[in-house]
């Protein structure tokens, strides 16, 4: 959007996650709202375009993971985000070109931008639209439903996603329905932001995605636990991004990375 010029019915005034989290990666598919709102999270947490970074690496290794580890041959993304470099079908099929892969989001641009690159290229994607509040409607969707067969495991990825969710909106629950909804053998990926570690700090970020289009909920540890219940953590559990089953085993590199705050818990969960 490098002419700032918003498609019809896109309110470029207001700070949009999604288009936020796009300026954090380097991309260019935002307007001067989101750039101003996300160089103040920078302020407090200077670290957000290394966690956006670290987040999406994560996502990689654990698709990676399911692919070639745990058999999972399709994949439901929630909160999909503006496309990316290394994108979910991108990386599974990397091992396996018949994954497929349902890209959900309830934000119109992403959801534009995410059929404007898919289509004709990527045979074994959708992008539908849902909101994660109505997890049946998403898994009804006749779309969705023609490409992922909920009779066999299914990968649910819901991340960087939740904190977008109130308390009132009873995440847990959201997922709890989603995990009934799916066959035994299915997994979660999960990530979430936490304020565990530098509460003020997080508070002060999460206060700017007050005046942005969808505010953002901070949950500890144990609440972000929950969202597992019914799950079985499989290994590292519930750790900091880089945590999880890094594939660089350089200890100097390690280390350095061990100098971030955690911002972000992570983890992927088995249903038996
Ligand atoms: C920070 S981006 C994360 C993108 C990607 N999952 C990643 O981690 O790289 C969050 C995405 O979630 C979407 N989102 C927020 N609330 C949602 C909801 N209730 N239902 C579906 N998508 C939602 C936003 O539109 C945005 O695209």
């Amino acid at each position: 959007m490098a002419d700032d010029e918003p498609p019809p019915g896109i309110d470029a005034g207001i700070p949009n996650p999604a288009r936020m989290y796009n300026y954090f990666l380097g991309g260019k598919d935002n307007f001067a709202a989101d750039r101003e709102a996300a160089e103040r999270v920078m302020q407090v947490a200077p670290e957000a375009p290394a966690l956006a970074r670290r987040n999406r690496a994560f996502l990689r290794r654990a698709v990676r993971h399911l692919v070639a580890e745990a058999g999972i041959r399709q994949f439901v993304d929630i909160g999909t985000g503006l496309p990316t470099e290394g994108s979910v079908h991108e990386v599974a099929h990397e091992m396996d070109p018949g994954v497929r892969v349902a890209y959900v989001d309830n934000d119109p641009v992403v959801l534009a931008h995410s059929r404007a690159l898919l289509s004709g290229t990527a045979a074994a994607t959708v992008t539908v639209q849902g909101d994660l509040r109505r997890p049946e409607e998403i898994l009804a969707d006749p779309e969705l439903r023609s490409l992922i067969d909920l009779a066999e495991p299914v990968a649910i990825l819901l991340v960087a996603v939740v904190h977008f969710l109130s308390g009132d909106d009873k995440p847990a629950e959201l997922v709890a329905r989603l995990r009934e909804s799916v066959a035994p053998g299915s997994h979660l990926v999960l990530t979430h932001v936490t304020d565990e570690e530098r509460a003020g700090a997080a508070r002060d970020g999460a206060a700017v995605y007050q005046q942005a289009s969808s505010g953002i909920t901070l949950r500890s540890r144990e609440q972000i636990h929950e969202l597992f219940d019914g799950f079985q953590l499989i290994e590292p559990g519930l750790v900091p991004l880089d945590d999880w089953r890094p594939d660089d085993e350089n200890p100097l590199a390690r280390q350095a990375r061990r100098h971030l705050p955690t911002w972000f818990l992570c983890g992927v969960g088995h249903a038996p």
